[in-house]
């Protein structure tokens, strides 16, 4: 018998709904609230109060794209934490309302988690699924980490930053620059017409498998204050050098402690999750090591690397099948742990 899940994810500032059929996505509808741009920044209480406004439409339409009925829907899965608490209420509170009205179990679900079993979604194009155990480097807004996965439910983190996210990191830069808000696809954009090596940013010098982001943070603060006393259309002028030399800083980052994380374990299928997952710098970063240290490489589709729902769904579709029920008690959390 087919299983369908119904997966809600409100974490941050992305409304989003996916209907799963078994381990197949029929719809993924995601809101984008614009309310932010204008602030440089997500602002907590207007994304819970944008939440609220699209959560019932973007289900709507994810039943509808779908083509089922939600009479025939078997769990709703939705995320828990970690994230802005306003904003996973209101998909919780709709998530638990819902499974009441139905009958059916509610199934929470840990949104970094998530983002790394995003890999197990079946798709045609791209039909390679990591093999137990793999690396992944879980790269988003508020979380940059090194995680071991042995299996769906068994994952350890075995290298993290110590202060800044990489993709907070794109995103002050970007502030810094003037540059709207998320400021990580921008740089993106920018860095692919320039020069990478134009400007030498320090690297940290951490422990271990831990990252550090915010001495580079500040050195580009600091660099791009002196270059602006000497002329102040420095930031426009040079743009695209900019952006090309901090993602490169970034991604060399994150790519030398993930090296060092296969040379330790002996792990050689690496795959990259989370929204800077999405950068095309770091994409090709993967690529290149497949060709230079025979990984294999795992790059999750564009739609499944920034937030959505059908990673919520495909989750909550394993932790389905092993029984793993929520109470209607079941709170958010804002953090990881
Ligand atoms: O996973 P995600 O959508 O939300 C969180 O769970 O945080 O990640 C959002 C982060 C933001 O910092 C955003 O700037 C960054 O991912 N991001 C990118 C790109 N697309 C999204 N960073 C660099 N290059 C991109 N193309
Ligand atoms: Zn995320």
């Amino acid at each position: 018998m087919d299983t369908y899940i119904l997966g809600i994810e409100s974490s941050c500032d992305d409304t989003s709904a996916a209907v799963l059929k078994n381990n197949k996505i029929l719809a993924n509808v995601i809101a984008n609230q614009d309310v932010h741009k204008i602030y440089g920044g997500v602002v907590p209480e207007l994304a819970s109060r944008a939440h609220q406004q699209n959560i019932i439409p973007v289900v709507h339409r994810a039943l509808d794209i779908a083509k089922i009925n939600k009479n025939q829907l078997n769990a709703i899965a939705f995320t828990n934490g970690p994230g802005l608490l306003g904003s996973l209420l209101v998909g919780a509170s709709f998530a638990k309302s819902f499974s009441l009205a139905l009958g059916i179990p509610l199934v929470e679900v840990n949104h970094m988690h998530a983002h790394i079993l995003a890999h197990f979604i079946e798709d045609e194009q791209q039909p390679e699924k990591p093999e137990f155990p793999f690396l992944c480097l879980t790269v988003s807004g508020g979380h940059t980490q090194i995680m071991l996965i042995r299996d769906y439910f068994d994952m350890e983190v075995i290298g993290q930053t110590i202060d800044d996210a990489s993709g907070e990191t794109f995103d002050k830069v970007a502030k810094i620059m003037g540059l709207p808000y998320p400021g990580g696809p921008m740089i993106d954009k920018l860095a692919r017409e320039g020069n990478p090596c134009a400007i030498k940013f320090p690297h940290p010098k951490i422990p271990g498998l831990d990252f550090s982001f915010s001495g580079l943070k500040t050195s580009v603060l600091y660099y791009l204050r002196d270059r602006l006393r000497e002329d102040p259309d420095y930031i426009e002028k040079n743009k695209q050098d900019i952006s090309a030399s901090v993602q490169h800083t970034i991604i060399e980052i994150l790519m030398s402690k993930l090296r060092k994380a296969a040379r330790e374990t002996g792990i050689r299928q690496v795959a990259i999750a989370g929204g800077v997952s999405a950068n095309s710098g770091l994409r090709q970063a993967m690529l290149n090591e497949r060709e230079a240290s025979g990984w294999q490489v795992y790059i999750p589709k564009f739609e499944y690397s920034t937030d959505n729902a059908a990673m919520i769904a495909i989750t909550g579709y394993y932790k389905f099948l092993k029984g793993e029920h929520a109470a209607q008690d079941v709170t958010p959390f804002t953090r990881y742990s």
